[in-house]
This record gives structure tokens, C-alpha cells and sequence, in this order.
């Protein structure tokens, strides 16, 4: 079995979010299972790229908008990331040190997939499955059935991964003339309310796919912006495999980014030390619950509820709570939780930006981890808080339902709250407070969270059993 990963992140290379860790994390268990899987994903030009060693394995040219644009395949020489790892560059659309946001964002991934295909051509033996993650590939499954120049390919099964159907990579009709020749009458599985929708094209076409967690798959049926119809119509075809973390580069015994290593048996004293030296480093109290948040801060994360009901739980149990936050995004909600440092300081701290070992130090030393999500495809935060012995305070939805119990029920560890909105992140806050105060319990539920299971083995065995099922 030989799959292909198509992607536009792969930790520890480009990372936004979580689909640079699942891209990361999922071939390198595969591979431990058996199966030959690597990556391919565009070439940027940032740290990893710069300081690992490739070989050039291909260099050829393909044509988008009736330009003929040169690229290369290059990969790394070592496979130091537990498999193969494969890099597009094509000179000024994928050799760039950003991932997103860049104005011609539609040339970039589209040329990414074109070149892609044009390699397949060169490829001696082919693929068994070729698995799309998100929009950004979302072409590939349409193209390889229904180009005239890739459609010897057809028989490849496609695995489509959502893991976010908030973005869907809308291309305007006038841009259509990027693609090769397709044939006349499938156009129209381009097409999802007037423009090209990559993910939608790629829900149409593919074999099967994926969402990353059950809940989420129910959920697309009825929240998907704009693509329930689509999901109602195609659920046959879905199937839901929650995430996994990298249990080797997310281990508190021996993760390198944290001062002080700990375990499940001395959890209690070390994690102490911990929030220790990131209270120190932020100016807030060591005697005092602390509770974090680290990610996005987009509407998607029910960031922007954050400042009114940091606001109310600071000025209601002044100097009784802690909040220290980790994130970046719209700026307007950057502003508003930097506002708070001066009136609250002391006892609630931001960093505004990404700092991945920042984030180690954080799931390591604070108590809580908030996520008041209003969407959430699986969420891997709350499964490294898990792991770190910090109690997931989680709005049930998507993955966070399916990976969090409240303490309350039998063999419980987290707070659970339903509704995205302050006054829910507030009685969360409040319960969060109310359970610190007991010592004996939250060292028993840490050390029953940190026992649970999330690591890669069971969910890369499931995309494996969903491979062999559609081999022919
Ligand atoms: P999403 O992919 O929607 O952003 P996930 O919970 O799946 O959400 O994954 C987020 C990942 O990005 C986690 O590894 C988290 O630790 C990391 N992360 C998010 N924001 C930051 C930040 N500002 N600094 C460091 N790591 C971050
Ligand atoms: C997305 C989702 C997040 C998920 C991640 C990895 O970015 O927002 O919930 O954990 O992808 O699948």
C-alpha cells in the first residue's frame, strides 16, 4: 500500500494550526503500521527548508491560464520525519515564506496541484490512494477523473480530509481557464453556488472522504457554510476518524521545550514547578488557578467572547484566578485582549503571535486550557492539555464533544459547557475556580486524563481500513 498526502502544511516545515500536526503525525504512524506514506506539499521558504538537505528529483514545466510555468520536485534526503517528504517549488508562486494570504493565493494552490499531477505522469509505479487534506488540494480529485491531459489516472481512489469546511477556497468562474481541458459536460462538478469551490469539487469527486472527528461529520449536514446540502447529499461516502496527537513529539516525560519533564505519577509536584517559572515569565500569581487559551483568534475559536468574560470573571474574583492567553488573528480581538494587561495586571497576561515552544510551556504549567469554540472540526489542543495534565474547559461541540467528558460523569476529567456565548465561558470559568480549591480531586483527574489513549495508532489504522476498502 503506497499513499500519497497532499497538503499545504506538515509540521515541523509550515504549520498554522492543527492540519500541519495531523499531516505530520498521520504518515509517520502509518508508516509504523505498515503501509508506505509520505507527503507532498509546497516548497516555502522557511526554517526547515533551509537547514535540511534535499535532492532535486524532478524538474519539468505544466501550463495554468496558458503560461508554461517551470517546477521541481525536491525531497528530503534523510526522511528524518518518519517518511518521505516531498517539496513543489515553483519560482514566485511556491517559494515563498508564507503559507496563506498571500493575493494570488488561487494561483499558488491551484499551481500546486497542477504540478502535482504533472509529476504523476513521470511516476514508474503508481500510487495506491492519493489523500487530499482540505481545500487546497480539493482539485486534484476532479482533475485526475475529468481533465483530458490527468484523466489516465481515474482509477486512483482519492481520500478527501476535512479538516475545517469554514474555508472552501472559492475561485471566481473567470479563473476557470487556469485548469487544463476538462471534459465540456462535468464542469458542473466545479461548481457550488456560482463559483469553482475546491472543497466542494472535492466532496463530489473523491472516493470517499473523511472529517476529523464523527461529531463534526453529523455536523457538516446542517453547519457547513453553505455546503449542507452537499453533505446531506454525499454522506454515504463520509466517514468520521477523530485525530490523534504525536505522542513522541507531545510527552511531558521528555518534550525538550519544557523545563521541567513530569510524568503521570509525579505529575502533582512537578507540574507545579512549571507553573511556577510560566507565572514568573508572565507576572501572575503561582498560588492562584491558571487558565489558558492558545489559538486562533478568529470567531471560529468563540475568541471574541474572550475579553468580556475575562473581564467579568477578573473583576468578580479579583485576584482569585489567573489567565495568561497565546494566540494571533483578527486584530480587532488582538487589541481588545492586549487591552486588558493594564487593568488587569497581575493576574492576566497576553502574548499576541505564534510561538510553538511558548505553547509547550504553557500546556505544561497551567491548570486549564479554555476552548469556547463555536466550530471545531476535532481540536488537538484539548488532546495535548490531556496528555499535559491540564483540564480541558471545552464548549461541546465537533471533537471536543467526542473527546471530553465533563468531570461530573462517571470516569470524567473536563468542563463541559454547551452554549458559545459569556455568560457559558463565565459559569465554566466559575466551576474551573470552584474544583482548584480541591487539591485531592484535580490531581486524580490529572492523572486520569494523562492515561488516556489519543495517540495516532488506532486512527491511522482506520484511514488504512479505509484505503483497503476501496482498493478494487
Ligand atoms: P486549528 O487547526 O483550528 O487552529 P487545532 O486545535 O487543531 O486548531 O490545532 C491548533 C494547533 O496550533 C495546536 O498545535 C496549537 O498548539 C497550535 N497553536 C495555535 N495557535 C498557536 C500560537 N499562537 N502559538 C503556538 N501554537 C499555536
Ligand atoms: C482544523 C480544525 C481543527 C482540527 C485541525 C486538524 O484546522 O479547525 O479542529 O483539529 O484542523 O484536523
Amino acid at each position: 500500500m503506497n499513499v500519497i498526502h497532499l497538503s499545504a502544511e506538515c509540521y515541523p516545515v509550515a504549520k498554522v494550526g492543527g492540519l500541519g500536526d495531523v499531516v505530520s503525525a498521520l504518515p509517520k504512524y502509518q508508516q509504523l503500521a505498515g503501509i508506505y506514506a509520505s507527503v507532498v506539499m509546497p516548497y516555502y521558504d522557511r526554517k526547515f527548508v533551509q537547514e535540511n538537505e534535499f535532492d532535486v528529483i524532478l524538474e519539468s514545466e505544466f501550463v495554468m491560464a496558458g503560461i508554461t510555468l517551470p517546477f521541481q520536485v525536491l525531497k528530503e534526503k534523510t526522511d528524518k520525519l518518519g517518511f518521505a517528504l516531498h517539496l513543489i517549488k515553483i519560482p514566485g508562486l511556491l517559494d515563498r515564506p508564507e503559507i496563506y494570504s498571500y493575493p494570488d493565493e488561487t494561483e499558488q494552490f491551484v499551481a500546486f496541484q497542477l504540478a502535482f499531477l504533472e509529476w504523476l505522469t513521470y511516476f514508474s509505479i503508481r500510487p495506491d490512494v492519493i489523500h487530499c487534506h482540505d481545500h487546497h488540494t480539493g482539485l486534484v480529485p476532479f482533475l485526475i477523473k475529468h481533465s483530458t491531459r490527468y484523466n489516465q489516472f481515474a482509477d486512483i481512489p482519492t481520500v478527501l480530509t476535512i479538516h475545517n469546511a469554514q474555508y472552501q477556497g472559492w475561485i471566481g468562474w473567470e479563473k476557470f481557464n487556469y485548469l487544463p481541458d476538462v471534459e465540456p459536460d462535468k464542469t458542473g462538478l466545479l461548481e457550488w453556488n456560482d463559483c469553482i469551490n475546491p472543497l466542494a469539487t472535492a466532496v463530489k469527486n473523491c472516493w470517499a472522504y473523511t472529517a476529523v472527528s464523527p461529531t463534526y461529520l453529523k455536523e457538516l449536514t446542517w453547519n457547513s457554510n453553505g455546503l449542507e446540502p452537499l453533505f446531506q447529499a454525499e454522506q454515504g461516502k463520509g466517514l468520521g476518524i477523530i485525530n490523534g496527537i504525536d505522542t513522541e513529539v507531545w510527552n511531558p516525560e521528555t518534550d525538550p521545550m519544557i523545563r521541567v519533564n513530569f510524568s503521570v505519577e509525579t505529575v502533582a509536584t512537578q507540574k507545579k514547578e512549571n507553573k511556577k517559572l510560566i507565572t514568573e515569565e508572565f507576572g501572575l500569581k503561582a498560588d492562584k488557578p491558571l487558565i489558558a487559551f492558545i489559538g486562533r483568534l478568529v470567531g471560529e475559536k468563540g475568541a471574541d467572547l474572550l475579553p468580556k468574560a475575562i473581564t467579568e470573571i477578573l473583576t468578580a474574583y479579583k485576584d482569585q484566578v489567573n489567565i495568561l492567553i497565546l494566540g494571533s488573528g483578527e486584530h480587532h480581538i488582538e487589541d481588545e485582549l492586549s487591552g486588558l494587561k493594564d487593568t488587569f495586571s497581575g493576574q492576566y497576561s497576553v502574548f499576541i503571535g505564534y510561538n510553538e515552544a511558548l505553547s509547550h510551556r504553557i500546556y505544561a504549567g497551567a491548570d486549564f486550557l479554555v476552548m469556547p469554540s463555536r466550530v471545531e472540526p476535532c481540536g488537538l489542543n484539548q488532546l495535548y492539555s490531556l496528555r499535559y495534565g491540564t483540564i480541558p474547559i471545552v464548549r461541546s461541540t465537533g471533537g471536543l464533544k467526542d473527546t471530553v467528558i465533563d468531570h461530573s460523569q462517571p470516569d470524567g476529567y473536563g468542563i463541559c459547557f454547551l452554549n458559545a456565548d459569556v455568560e457559558d465561558i463565565y459559569s465554566a470559568f466559575y466551576r474551573a475556580i470552584e474544583l482548584y480549591q480541591n487539591t485531592e480531586r484535580v490531581n486524580l483527574l490529572r492523572k486520569r486524563m494523562m492515561q488516556l489513549d489519543y495517540s495516532w495508532h488506532q486512527s491511522a489504522s482506520q484511514y488504512i481500513e479505509l484505503y483497503n476498502s476501496l482498493k478494487k
